[in-house]
């Protein structure tokens, strides 16, 4: 039973004409969701005695909260304030169940059917843990406010599982405020999908604000990470933030098409690279077997080639630098050394240009897109790493320019497989650290970044840090090493349990500021998008072979 003191004296605190109502009142706390009280024992098998960091219960018989249930822990000495947190670990303590007891009854051929007559057997003991995460209280206009945890907490008082509701105002997210379709709305949150606590459901709400702060979604293969992004990118289609995606194993064509956005192929006429912009490593890179002599006389013509594309990018003028600019330079600064090379060193540029599909010295329309389709989805699968990278790097470079003189709007870049173009390591291409730059500062010209990796051990630390927000799926333990630290506030028992967690089920953590605690989501399902990278029956699939074969 609750025991409220009724003789409580509260008129300090009140306000003129205002009562001041307990906890329990404001939070809607009734017997229901009363699942037992604080306890304390100097065994840790019992759960330990009380602290700034934990507090055990003695688990009521009959109550069966779950593991990272929220829960809500009176305080003997304020009916306004109290702690919350939520359940970590627990064990049951059964004095019938002692193996040793066990073993005798059987040597004595004694069948024990009591030992676990009811839970309340005097005899068992039900204890969890609750990692202490702040604490609740009720202000003077009897609305709740957090704070952080400041008194130790007592025991013998009443624990009650958290009223779902309650759950966004502990983490500072937004709360729905409509709904269409079925669906819950919110002007400053992206519906991305829901919190379990006690037993019920409330919508988890990403606030806008952790979009240009950057995202991780990191997670093992086949886990829900490019699923989620397709419910990510459903509400940012819906907040109109357009969206440019790299996809090198194509899951995002059907969700370009379904959000009215576009898919490109690198390489076709759609989708060319600048020359003059990619930079002179990545230029010479195209033309294999340069001597040295055609090396440094191209190198100086492109030299000019590229300052003059600079130029007319930060002018936010079209570039297209003719190619015939570039040979043209090669041949008067070939002549002007008396150069032997300079003929060779032409028909090489010329060659390895003709050769290529990605290069174009025409302007290119697909930097405008950005301003009018919702999604741009530029498919990358069909080329080289060095290709991806140079396509990517290029790309970087030249939207972050044209956003900064908001020449396009600001827009989210969606990067599948980050690992492999944003790997750890010095020794790095060009244009990786073009589009590590580019990811440093995004922030600041209002680009939100969404990394996705399967293997962030093997990416680059400095941008997982830049990544405020993460969203993990199960992980590797050697992956989930790399990020553990960076994790905040989840508790040791709970990082230990993302590697078993089941598919589209993510922790989702992010700074104090966007998020106040991290927490646990299962991923909503895509309501007009569908998802496609369906993991393939390999059985099935060779059936099918054989069958066309
Ligand atoms: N939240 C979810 N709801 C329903 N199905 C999901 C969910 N998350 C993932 N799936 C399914 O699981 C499979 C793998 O998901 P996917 O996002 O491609 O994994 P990853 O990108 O992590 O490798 C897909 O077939 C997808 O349809
Ligand atoms: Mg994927």
């Amino acid at each position: 039973m609750l025991d409220l003191d009724e003789t409580a004296d509260y008129t300090e605190v009140q306000q003129p004409g205002v009562t001041l109502m307990s906890i329990v009142t404001v939070l809607g706390l009734t017997e229901n969701t009363l699942i037992g009280e604080t306890s304390s024992s100097e065994y840790s098998s019992e759960g330990g005695t009380p602290t700034f960091d934990r507090i055990p219960f003695r688990v009521k018989a009959g109550r069966r909260p779950n593991l990272n249930t929220f829960v809500i822990a009176l305080r003997q000495d304020d009916d306004n304030r109290a702690h919350y947190g939520r359940i970590i670990a627990g064990s049951e303590l059964n004095l019938r169940a002692r193996p040793g007891g066990m073993q005798k009854d059987d040597a004595y051929g004694m069948r024990r059917t009591d030992i676990r007559s009811s839970e309340l057997s005097p005899d068992l003991v039900r204890v969890m843990e609750i990692e202490l995460l702040g604490e609740i209280f009720v202000k003077d206009d009897n609305s709740l406010e957090i704070a952080e945890p400041t008194q130790l907490p007592h025991t013998g008082q009443s624990v009650y599982e958290l009223p779902a509701a309650i759950i966004p105002k502990l983490l500072n997210i937004p709360e729905k405020d409509d709904s269409a379709k079925d669906k819950p709305i919110s002007t400053s949150g992206l519906y991305l999908g829901n919190i379990e606590s006690g037993g019920h459901s409330v919508p988890f709400f990403l606030p806008n604000t952790a979009i240009a702060r950057h995202i991780a979604v990191l997670g093992k293969t086949g886990v829900g990470k490019s699923y989620a992004v397709g419910v990510l990118m459903e509400e940012l289609y819906e907040k109109r933030i357009p969206i440019l995606s790299f996809d090198v194993l194509g899951d995002t064509e059907q969700t370009a098409k379904e959000l009215e956005g576009k898919h490109i192929v690198a390489g076709t006429d759609d989708f060319k690279i600048p020359y003059s912009i990619i930079g002179l490593e990545e230029f010479l890179a195209f033309i294999p077997n340069l001597t040295s002599d055609q090396r440094e006389l191209i190198a100086s013509a492109y030299g000019n080639v590229f300052d003059e594309a600079l130029d007319k990018l930060e002018n936010g003028e079209e570039l297209d630098v003719p190619f015939a600019s570039l040979i043209d330079l090669v041949k008067r600064i070939g002549t002007s050394i008396n150069s032997k090379a300079t003929d060779n060193a032409v028909r090489r540029v010329q060659a390895a240009f003709n050769r290529n599909s990605l290069l174009t010295d025409k302007p290119v329309t697909w930097t405008e897109l950005l301003a009018d389709a919702p999604l741009i989805n530029i498919y990358v699968g069909h080329l080289g790493q060095w290709q991806r990278n140079l396509v990517v790097g290029a790309v970087a470079r030249i939207l972050q320019r044209l956003r900064r003189r908001n020449h396009i709007p600001p827009f989210v870049l969606i990067i599948d497989e980050a690992h492999l173009f944003l790997p750890g390591g010095s020794d790095l291409p060009p244009s990786t650290l073009v589009l590590r730059e580019m990811i440093r500062t995004a922030r600041h010209d209002s680009v939100g970044v969404v990394l996705l990796s399967q293997s962030p051990s093997s990416m680059d630390r400095q941008i997982l840090l830049t990544c405020n927000t993460r969203i993990l799926f199960a992980l590797d333990p050697e992956d989930l090493r790399v990020v553990a630290g960076q994790i905040g506030d989840l508790p040791e028992e709970t990082i230990k349990r993302i590697p078993r967690m089941p598919r589209g089920t993510a922790v989702f953590t992010s700074g104090m500021d966007i998020m106040r605690h991290a927490v646990i989501v299962k991923i909503r399902g895509r309501t007009f998008t569908t998802h496609v990278a369906e993991t393939p029956d390999l059985r099935e699939a060779v059936e099918k072979w054989r069958k066309e074969h």
